[in-house]
């Protein structure tokens, strides 16, 4: 009697277990799906190509936020194409890298790249503009983005360093709606212009 209901407990946690697993990506999963984002993003997040965002060191908060926001289409996902591996020259897109994974998966791959470090551009910018950007960072963007935008636990994106095309980019996606934005955010951007902007990004370009 008493090794039956042992037996029988023992089947009640093995299939409990099996159920809790089953959602959760093994670290072989994550090793494939990270290698699969080094073909654009680089080798641990450090990206060398000006279109694609270094997301090494970025917060894990941020990195499951856009990795849902590109899942659920809420975030523009313009054409790309593998830079790098067996796929080399393949047109794709963001939305189409993650609308396979879970919640876990994404998890596991943004605490990957969380502690990566953030390795900044090497970039030509203009220091004229750069001067001018920095005084409109520090008086419409440093409350939320402190430190240039080079504090990755302020969640919201890092851009000391940060590539400038895609920066141009970024802007231009918050600006048109294509990409969800903090309403207190947006604010600020619409009392600036194109110039504003270019400044704002060789700000950004010069940080080293
Ligand atoms: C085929 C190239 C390619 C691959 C592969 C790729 N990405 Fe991207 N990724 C891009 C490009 C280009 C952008 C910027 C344009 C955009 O918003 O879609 C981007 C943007 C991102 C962003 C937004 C960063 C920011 O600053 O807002 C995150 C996060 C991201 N990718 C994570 C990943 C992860 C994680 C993987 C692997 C599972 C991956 N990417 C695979 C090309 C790629
Ligand atoms: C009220 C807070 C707030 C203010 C003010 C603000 N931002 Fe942001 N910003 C955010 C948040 C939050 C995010 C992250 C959004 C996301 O998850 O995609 C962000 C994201 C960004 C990004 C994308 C970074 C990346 O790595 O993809 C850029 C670029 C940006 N902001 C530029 C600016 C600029 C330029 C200003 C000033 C004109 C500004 N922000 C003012 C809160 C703010």
């Amino acid at each position: 009697m008493k090794t039956k209901h042992f037996k029988h407990i023992l089947l009640v946690c093995a299939s409990l277990l099996g159920i809790s697993l089953a959602g959760v990506a093994s670290a072989a999963d994550v090793n494939k799906l990270v290698a699969v984002c080094a073909n654009c993003h680089g080798k641990a997040g450090a990206s060398t190509e000006s279109e694609v965002p270094i997301i090494g060191g970025y917060s894990v908060d941020f990195l499951v936020n856009n990795l849902k926001a590109y899942k659920n289409q809420d975030r523009a996902c313009p054409e790309t194409e593998f830079r790098s591996g067996s796929k080399k020259g393949q047109k794709t897109n963001m939305c189409n890298m993650v609308k396979d994974m879970g919640d876990s998966e994404m998890k596991l791959v943004a605490q990957y790249f969380s502690k990566q470090k953030f390795v900044k551009a090497k970039q030509k910018f203009d220091p004229e503009l750069a001067r001018k950007g920095k005084e409109i960072h520090d008086m419409s963007c440093e409350k939320c983005h402190s430190e240039g935008g080079s504090v990755a636990k302020d969640d919201a994106g890092m851009m000391a360093g940060q590539w400038m095309p895609y920066l141009r980019q970024a802007l231009d996606e918050f600006s048109t709606g294509k990409r969800p934005i903090a309403k207190k955010m947006k604010l600020k951007l619409d009392d600036l212009n194109k110039e504003d902007f270019e400044a704002l990004v060789n700000y950004y370009g010069s940080i080293k």
